[in-house]
């Protein structure tokens, strides 16, 4: 693997072996000596074209874990607001020796398109492209379900999973489709039919308009974002409506299945698609996504920019 831009392109056997390898890394970030010496002296560039908060650190704190440097690269404040082209930034990003790239953007297709231009030698990674894809994001996900409910399982056979609400707007939700249905999960959508996109039809998933008639089935309820700020038209009548019938509160909770487990990829916006009370609860894994971020964005890299894997086991 030399970029990792979309789930689409990477293999079951693949996926696993970065869930495996973030296993072990994860094994030194909760040691008190929280660095490996593995990528000193490569260069890993955050071009960041939107803004982000979690994962913009988790791939900073990833890269210096495995000592590389980093250099952090905003859009604000940068040549990109000015307009300038991708392939002028990928020109200075070589100039400047990148060994990797992990970008941002709110084009769909950016990533794809610095990975495919022959400016810049070096790995790409997608951080999340307009409404497209957000891989590393499902692959700490997956990551975070192994953990909870893998039963010492490599993949996912067996689990249901529902993902909840903006579909139409989320590279998390289409990340998570491919990748949580290659690893063997049912996947099953649940929103209004204003918040699937079209073409739903051909995904690897089943879909329900109805979320309490879902709850009680599935192993994991992973809720979405309302992304109020890539919407131009009315999707829903309003806040109230959509949280009393979209929305995961505590006496929906009460109908999950013991052992069910609640994600959000964060942002969240309490009180609308998760009610306060359900985010802070046992079932909640939220804070727990953040952590394994690490772990998983250090498994990425080392994998792109080492060509190797660490399996279970290993050192
Ligand atoms: C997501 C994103 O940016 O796509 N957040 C994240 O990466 N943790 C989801 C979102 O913004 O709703």
């Amino acid at each position: 693997m030399r970029h990792l831009l979309s789930i689409a392109d990477v293999s079951k056997a693949e996926a696993i072996s970065i869930l495996d390898t973030a296993n072990e890394l994860a094994r030194v970030s909760d040691g008190a000596v929280k660095k490996l010496p593995t990528l000193r002296g490569r260069t890993i560039v955050n071009l960041f074209a939107e803004d982000s908060t979690r994962t913009r650190i988790s791939f900073e704190a990833a890269a210096k874990r495995l000592s590389a440097d980093v250099i952090n690269f905003s859009a604000k404040g940068s040549s990109v607001s000015k307009g300038e082209s991708l392939k002028d930034t990928a020109m200075t990003l070589q100039a400047m020796g990148a060994d990797a790239v992990v970008i941002r953007h709110f084009a769909s297709g950016a990533a794809q398109r610095l990975a495919d231009s022959q400016w810049m030698s070096g790995s790409v990674v997608n951080a999340g492209d307009g409404t497209h894809e957000h891989p590393s994001q499902a692959l700490l996900d997956a990551f975070t379900i192994r953990k909870h409910l893998g039963l010492g399982k490599s993949d996912l056979e067996g689990l249901s999973i529902a993902i909840v609400g903006d579909v139409l707007h989320s590279r998390v939700a289409r990340s998570n489709v491919l990748l949580l249905s290659k690893l063997g999960a049912k996947v099953v959508l649940v929103a209004p039919p204003t918040l699937l996109p079209v073409g739903v039809e051909s995904w690897p998933v089943s879909i329900s308009y109805d979320l309490d008639s879902v709850i009680p089935f599935v192993d994991v309820v992973m809720m979405l974002r309302v992304q109020q700020e890539r919407m131009t038209e009315m999707y829903f009548p309003n806040a109230r409506e959509y949280s009393r019938y979209f929305g995961l509160n505590s006496d929906r909770m009460k109908s999950m299945k013991s052992g069910a487990i609640v994600m959000h990829p964060g942002p969240m916006n309490r009180g609308l698609e998760i009610s306060a009370e359900v985010a802070d609860s046992s079932r909640s894994v939220i804070t727990e996504q953040v952590t394994n971020g690490v772990s998983v964005r250090m498994a990425i890299l080392y994998v792109l920019l080492t060509g190797g894997s660490l399996e279970a086991g290993g050192n």
